[in-house]
């Protein structure tokens, strides 16, 4: 389809200066003529943003953080654009009128803009999946009541996304997402024990934010794509699988009741998935590197190691308790990940301090999204609880 015929576009980010935020911009900033920018959204990195903000023409910038505002009007200064920030801002720029929105800010801090861009019935593409764990059933039915309509960015999910023919739902038996591993796929326990953030942090085929890439270290990430996957595609635990599959080259499969396995292929990189979300219902170019078989040469696949990797086992858990568990588990991992970044405790206790904040917030019921506010309040306390006990046993021992 030539550009000229393609659907114009009105976008926001939020996330702006992230990973996926920043593939994103790329992707508008090729095609200035289709895509309208109508607001970027970070938490504290002012200079990028204004820096996105005027090469994009995008009417509205805000930081989060609102020790942040001054840098940004500066940066801003003579632009024209308007510049604001804070919590209530950035579901401000949520609420302006894109018609696309991109939801790439990390964590549970995603949630209220994501719903403000649902609750007006955009097409809303998911990278953050810690909303869908942590809110899954409240999001979905949010943008069902409002005619938003959601677009998996995560990579397998897209993948999945693109081969799911919806039509022929009765013969799906299951879905099937793959995983690199990460980096200490061969790594044994004791040198997992010792692991440092730089180790966790340095993924072998994407890069990616830090705390998403610790969630690949640990396979939390996996983790909570099942849960992910199992709001986006409304199927059990039992059809949802996963396989590890170093070279991160099939993203994702649909097996179907006639024996027949469709799977998405492409290299390891974003802006494929980010392209097919921001392009649906037409397909658009990207400049990912294009897919050589012949000198890949190899596909490789093997199950999960359970015993190395017991975060896969707590988020599973998690999804078939239900209820509030998956916003505890979020919450948690939250907290575990950024105590881990801070060297505040080991690699291992990433999913320990996880499965022991689930112990002690068993059996939560989610009715409202304010139960999943104050749900994820209390498992972060209780998370920090648990690390400041382990710290102080440590310094006795
Ligand atoms: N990166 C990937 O390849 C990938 C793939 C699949 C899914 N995802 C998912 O996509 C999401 C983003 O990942 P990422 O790797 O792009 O993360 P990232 O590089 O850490 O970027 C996060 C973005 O969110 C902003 N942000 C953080 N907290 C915020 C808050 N409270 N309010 C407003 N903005 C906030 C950050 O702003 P500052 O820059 O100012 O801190 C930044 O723009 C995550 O949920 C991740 O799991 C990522």
């Amino acid at each position: 389809m030539s550009a000229s015929a393609r659907t114009k576009r009105r976008v926001t980010i939020l996330g702006s200066t992230g990973s996926i935020g920043c593939n994103t911009a790329e992707l508008l900033a090729a095609e200035p003529e289709i895509y309208a920018v109508e607001a970027l959204v970070a938490s504290r990195n002012a200079e990028k943003l204004a820096e996105q903000a005027k090469a994009l023409k995008a009417k509205f910038a805000v930081v989060a953080e609102e020790g942040q505002y001054r840098a940004l009007k500066d940066a801003l200064a003579g632009s024209g654009i308007a510049a604001a920030a804070g919590t209530a801002a950035v579901v401000e720029a949520a609420q302006r009128p894109a018609d696309w929105v991109m939801a790439a800010i990390v964590g549970a801090a995603g949630l209220a803009p994501t719903l403000a861009a649902v609750r007006r019935g955009a097409i809303v593409a998911l990278a953050n999946k810690e909303v869908m764990v942590c809110a899954g059933e409240l999001v979905t039915a949010e943008a069902k009541a409002h005619g938003a309509r959601l677009l998996p960015v995560d990579s397998e999910h897209n993948a999945i996304f693109q081969v799911f023919d919806s039509a022929q739902r009765h013969a799906i038996e299951k879905i099937v997402l793959t995983a690199s591993g990460g980096p200490f796929r061969k790594t044994s326990l004791e040198a997992m024990a010792s692991a440092t953030p730089a180790q966790a942090v340095a993924h072998p085929n994407w890069r990616m934010g830090a705390k998403i890439s610790v969630d690949s270290a640990t396979m939390m990430n996996k983790g909570l794509e099942v849960i992910e996957a199992h709001h986006l595609f409304d199927l059990p635990s039992g059809q949802l699988d996963i396989v590890v599959h170093p070279q991160s080259v099939v993203h994702g499969l649909v097996y179907y009741t006639d024996g027949s396995v469709l799977a998405q292929l492409g290299s390891p990189d974003m802006r494929t998935p980010i392209a097919n979300a921001l392009g649906w219902p037409d397909r658009i170019p990207a400049p990912s590197p294009r897919l050589d078989l012949a000198k890949l040469a190899q596909l490789t696949f093997e199950a999960p190691d359970p015993e190395r990797f017991p975060a896969l086992r707590v988020a599973r858990a998690a999804l078939v308790t239900g209820g509030g568990a998956p916003t505890v588990l979020n919450a948690a991992n939250e907290i575990a990940v950024a105590a881990f970044l801070d060297e505040q405790i080991g690699f291992l206790d990433i999913a320990a301090t996880v499965e022991r904040t689930l112990d002690r917030l068993p059996h939560r019921r989610i009715d409202a999204l304010e139960d999943v506010y104050a749900l994820d309040r209390e498992a972060r306390a209780t998370a920090r609880a648990l690390i400041g006990e382990g710290a102080r046993r440590a310094a006795r021992a």
